[in-house]
């Protein structure tokens, strides 16, 4: 039996195959493992020690941050902007963008990371699945020149890499660089993560829909349509299931087959999720691993982001799903029925 491939050793492999493959990223997805490891241990220890808790301060989006939101993006940020591929670090937990390197100006690096460091924080406190979401994409000022508000503002089409850590049963990193998705999972006796998952695609047919039921009122006729359709084909095994973190949703969709969704609703027109740190992360990988990613209008990676913070509604996951949502958007409210097993019938 051969052994099992490491992270480390699966980053290096991949460098050797495409020699074009700059060696700053190969030393960014490997620092994003080494602070992956160390919010596991703060995540793993979180109920035995004081850290659980809110710490009173508020992020930019007016909610409450947890301990270990804070401790989660100060990891990922010393980790990432001391090594010499990350000129600037755009996370949910900050106001405003951070630019790397002597004199904060960020002259140096090839590498712009746009980062959720703590996702699901409101589960923390009940000891249910968390992640962290990442999205590298490459620097458009050249090297040298002090970064703008533009390096950070590229649509998902411009990542170089996305991924996220789930901090659930176990431990796992998942990641695309554009040639599939691959996941590891960590055996926290080694301190290692091992390739466990190679080349994860949905199952053609999903029957899993994720989404708070406590805004589908307050959503449009076609999400209400598409969750009525998905209520109505309970005898065809759909079900909903909803954790509550995005990655940890989206993880269980990647694996079974499902749709995950935020909609626009009356009162928030943007829905709730972040277009740089959550959504266009996660809707690459969901490209990669043959799946779709959609607004209200058109495909997420496509979005040109207008702002840092910017949110949008977001439909993600198995592809026959997504576009099953679509189309109730051309047809009407009740216009179809759904079965796992064979094609919508309109
Ligand atoms: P975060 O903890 O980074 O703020 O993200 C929370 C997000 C996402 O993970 C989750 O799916 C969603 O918010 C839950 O929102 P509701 O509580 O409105 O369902
Ligand atoms: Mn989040
Ligand atoms: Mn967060």
């Amino acid at each position: 039996m051969s052994k099992a491939q490491t992270l480390g050793e699966f980053i290096m492999d991949r460098q050797a195959e495409f020699p074009f493959v700059s060696g700053q990223l190969t030393r960014l997805l490997t620092d994003i493992g080494v602070a992956a490891k160390i919010v596991n241990q703060k995540v793993n220890r979180a109920g035995l020690t004081s850290i659980l808790g809110a710490s009173g301060d508020t992020n930019i989006q007016d909610e409450q941050q947890q301990k270990l939101d804070v401790f989660a993006d100060d990891t990922f940020m010393r980790i990432l902007s001391s090594g010499k591929s990350v000129c600037g670090i755009g996370s949910e937990e900050r106001d405003d963008f951070v630019r790397c390197g002597e004199h904060g100006e960020g002259r140096q690096g090839k590498y712009i990371v746009l980062i959720d460091p703590l996702d699901g924080s409101s589960n923390i406190d009940v000891n249910v699945s968390i992640g962290t979401i990442f999205s590298i994409v490459r620097r458009i000022t050249p090297m040298g020149e002090p970064l703008g508000e533009g390096d950070f503002l590229q649509p998902g089409t411009a990542q170089v890499a996305a991924g996220y850590i789930l901090y659930g049963s176990s431990t796992m990193l998942v990641y695309t660089t554009g040639t599939g998705v691959n996941g590891f999972t960590l055996d926290p006796a080694v301190g290692e993560f091992f390739l466990s998952h190679p080349l994860m695609i949905f199952p053609e047919r999903g029957a899993t829909y994720s989404i708070n039921d406590a805004v589908k009122a307050k959503s449009g006729p076609a999400t209400q349509a598409f969750i009525d359709g998905c209520r109505e084909a309970v005898d065809a095994g759909f079900r909903g299931r909803y954790i509550g973190s995005l990655v940890a949703d989206f993880h269980r969709n990647l694996i079974h087959g499902g749709i995950y969704l935020y909609p626009s609703t009356t009162d928030k027109a943007h829905g709730k999720l972040r277009l740089l740190y959550e959504c266009s992360p996660l809707a690459w990988i969901a490209e990669e691993a043959g799946g779709l990613a959609v607004d209200d209008r058109g495909r997420i990676l496509d979005k040109v982001p207008a702002a840092l913070h910017e949110r949008t509604p977001y439909y993600v996951g198995t592809r026959h799903l997504v576009q099953a949502l679509m189309a109730c958007r051309l047809a009407g409210p009740g216009a179809f029925s759904m079965d796992p097993q064979g094609d919508k019938s309109p």
